[in-house]
């Protein structure tokens, strides 16, 4: 039970990555609060949290890329659960265009909800995770444990990714991000870290299909994987146990640090 009576925070947990994240939390003992822009899959997910232990989740239902929805949600937490500990920054999508065709509409909604939504939910979490500790310190000259913010970034922004100018820009932003919240955070004992994904079996890794707004081209998919040692692509359950560790108290001494869950693939 590696995050026992602690309360999370995980957005975009209704499918993927972020579900296997929120299940996980919730096997380790933690509370969470299933955000996600869909209600249908997040109550997917509250199910399946409530049938590993009753009680242990609750769904929020709105936009990261929404200040106002990322407020609700952190306060959320704290009326539902008494506090708020760990926000796994997790809800991300793509629309991929070469640069030449990128559309405003394409880069603004990318870059909002990836990057500008890592930033709203980290403001909204302020309340919860730095005053906490700094009143703790304040008060008692030790935080009683350390809060935890896990950002999401990708191996294929660190590599560079034709067509993903919006995503890779939005997600080498969020390594921005957790180093300057680490060191803003870093005197009230709040740990920041983030993880790379490589390739994992989500739907946004599906073959890309005529029409279809998300997804691989079929043969970038199968080159993709031919660079993995490891062989195949993550699957959400990979990532998630790093995200637990960074979540955890086994982490407590590591702070703004990036980490590639990538089965060994080479980057660039
Ligand atoms: N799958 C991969 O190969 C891969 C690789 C690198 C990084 N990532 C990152 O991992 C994270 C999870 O991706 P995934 O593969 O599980 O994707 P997914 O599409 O399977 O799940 C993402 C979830 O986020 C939700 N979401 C989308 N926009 C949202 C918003 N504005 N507010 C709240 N929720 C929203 C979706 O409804 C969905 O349920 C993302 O940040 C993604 O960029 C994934």
């Amino acid at each position: 039970m590696l995050v026992q009576d602690r309360v999370a925070v995980v957005t975009g947990a209704g499918r993927g990555i972020g579900r296997a994240c929120a299940e996980l939390l919730v096997r380790e003992g933690a509370r969470v609060v299933i955000n996600d822009v869909e209600e249908a899959p997040a109550l997917e997910a509250r199910a399946a949290c409530e049938e590993i232990r009753p009680g242990s989740a609750v769904i929020h239902v709105g936009s990261v890329a929404d200040p106002k929805a990322t407020d609700a949600l952190m306060k959320l937490a704290a009326d539902s659960f008494g506090s708020l500990d760990i926000l796994v920054n997790n809800a991300g999508i793509t629309r991929d265009k070469t640069v030449h065709q990128m559309t405003d509409e394409w880069w603004d909604l990318v870059i909002n909800v990836n990057l500008k939504g890592t930033f709203n939910c980290i403001r909204s979490a302020s309340p919860y995770l730095r005053d906490t500790s700094k009143l703790e310190l304040e008060r008692d000259g030790r935080v009683r444990y350390h809060r935890k913010v896990v950002n999401f970034y990708s191996t294929a922004a660190i590599r560079g990714n034709p067509g993903q100018i919006n995503y890779t820009a939005a997600k080498m932003g969020n390594i921005g991000i957790t180093r300057t919240i680490a060191a803003e955070w870093g005197r009230f004992q709040v740990c920041v870290n983030a993880v790379a994904p490589g390739v994992t079996n989500t739907r946004l890794t599906q073959p890309k299909t005529a029409g279809s707004e998300i997804g691989i081209p079929r043969e970038q998919l199968e080159a993709t994987i031919k660079r993995i040692p490891f062989g195949r692509p993550a699957e959400p359950e990979d990532i998630a146990r790093v995200v637990l560790f960074f979540s955890s108290p086994l982490s407590d001494f590591v702070t703004g640090q990036e980490i590639n869950v990538s089965g060994g693939m080479q980057i660039p």
